[in-house]
């Protein structure tokens, strides 16, 4: 096909007949392929069967002595805690470590913020009736879904290559105090597996904010995930940036283990400095008599230190590297001077972000699930699911079989490209 900007309405017309027929015969085959969330899939899942049987009856004690199957160490088992430390460059002492869902404890965090406010609030967060959030899109549907369901207006700010639009992000929190405070997918951004460079991060650490109690959500969810060993994207310490800038209590850092070892049975984190940390324990060491440490010594064990961890992502990258190298491959192939789709390349992550004609991501997922594949939905990646363009897919390679991979990439092309043609008809 060539490009969908040079061919007259005859050209078009026949392009569509022969789409059409393609689609049909998509259609017969009665695919029934899922490539909606980002989850792990078995094989990856199996890379960490050594967890189901590293303790023993007699090896249930932390490094300091306690006994992890009883109550205590609410604030996690310091072993867990330097996994997590070095695992995103900080010290152990500003870790407190949660249960399996770091999506959790964001969401636990921004309740207590609601409830007591925060260290510099005037009053509880609940009580801003007009309190608004920075979204960077595309983004996170489920990161929107948690400061939605909280009661935030959501505000879309542009994500470049090298992060957020800061002209914007600096300008808007100058100016107005009910924006409290802001997603950040640092590395490897889900969808669009940009990575944040030095200087934006150094420009969220200093701007000026006219909320004092102003946060920043640091959610370092791909910390570790490379898909390339000899090309990794890297981050500063944001805790040590505001800090330095003098806003030391700006930014709270999130991770987990999810797509390290088990999504549904890992360990998570949340890191700050120490005032905002003795802040966070005064609530912690109240909500529980202590977490799932069982679980955390299980981690430390499957993965005692960082040469371990970089073992361990290196069996997952092997696991995945295929899956993103045949979607692109086939995007490559099939919009290759079409002008219709662009996308993004992504070294590490989860996922691939497709910009398709605009005007068209609703009608191609559409297409798609009628076809026997499905997407995430369109607009997933935007505040309250509206893209203003609609042209946003997030496609997740990660769970299907590589083969079930190629088979629903090739319908999504194939859907793409006919409502690309039959939106620049209509155009015309
Ligand atoms: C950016 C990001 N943060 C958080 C999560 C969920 O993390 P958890 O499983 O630790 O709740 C995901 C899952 O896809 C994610 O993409």
């Amino acid at each position: 096909m060539s490009s969908i900007y040079e061919m007259n309405r005859g050209q078009l017309e026949a392009e569509m007949k022969d789409l059409l027929a393609r689609y049909n015969d998509v259609k017969a085959q009665k695919l029934s392929l899922d490539m909606t969330r980002g989850k792990p899939c078995t094989e990856q899942l199996d890379l960490g069967a050594e967890m189901l049987s590293c303790l023993k009856p007699d090896d249930v004690y932390a490094e300091d002595g306690s006994d992890c199957r009883n109550y205590g160490l609410p604030f996690g088992i310091p072993e867990a805690r330097r996994f997590f430390a070095q695992m995103i460059g900080t010290n152990e002492n500003h870790v407190i470590i949660g249960n399996n869902s770091s999506l959790t404890v964001m969401f636990d965090t921004l309740m207590r913020a609601l409830v007591f406010g925060e260290l510099g609030s005037t009053e509880p967060w609940s009580h801003v009736a007009n309190r608004k959030w920075l979204c960077p899109v595309p983004g996170y549907d489920r990161h929107f879904l948690v400061t939605q369901t909280l009661g935030f207006e959501l505000i879309a700010v542009p994500l470049n290559e090298d992060g957020p639009d800061m002209d914007m992000v600096e300008k808007l929190c100058a100016e107005d105090a009910s924006i409290k405070g802001m997603w950040c997918m640092p590395l490897y951004s889900n969808p669009d597996g940009y990575i944040y460079s030095p200087e934006v991060c150094e420009r969220l650490a200093s701007m000026k904010t006219a909320a004092h109690d102003f946060r920043i959500y640091w959610d370092n969810a791909y910390v570790v995930h490379h898909l390339y060993e000899d090309n990794r994207g890297t981050l500063p310490d944001i805790l040590s940036l505001c800090e330095k800038a003098g806003n030391p209590n700006r930014v709270y850092e999130f991770a987990s283990t999810s797509k390290i070892t088990y999504s549904g049975s890992g360990i998570s984190c949340i890191a700050a400095n120490p005032e905002n940390i003795a802040h966070i324990r005064k609530f912690v060491t109240v909500q529980s008599i202590g977490p799932d440490k069982v679980n955390e010594l299980r981690h430390v064990r499957y993965i005692p230190d960082p040469a371990a961890l970089d073992q361990v992502m290196k069996r997952q990258a092997e696991v995945i590297r295929p899956k993103f190298e045949v979607t692109l491959d086939i995007l490559e192939k099939e919009f290759e001077g079409t002008g219709i789709a662009h996308w993004n390349k992504p070294l590490g992550g989860y996922f691939i972000s497709l910009f398709v004609y605009p005007g068209t991501a609703r009608k191609v997922v559409a297409l798609a699930k009628e076809a026997g594949v499905a997407l995430t939905p369109a607009g997933a990646t935007y505040p309250y699911a509206k893209d203003p363009r609609d042209e946003n897919i997030r496609i997740a390679p990660t769970y299907p079989s590589i083969n079930d991979v190629k088979k629903a990439i090739l319908v999504l092309c194939v859907c793409a490209k006919l409502a690309a043609a039959e939106k620049r008809l209509e155009e015309m």
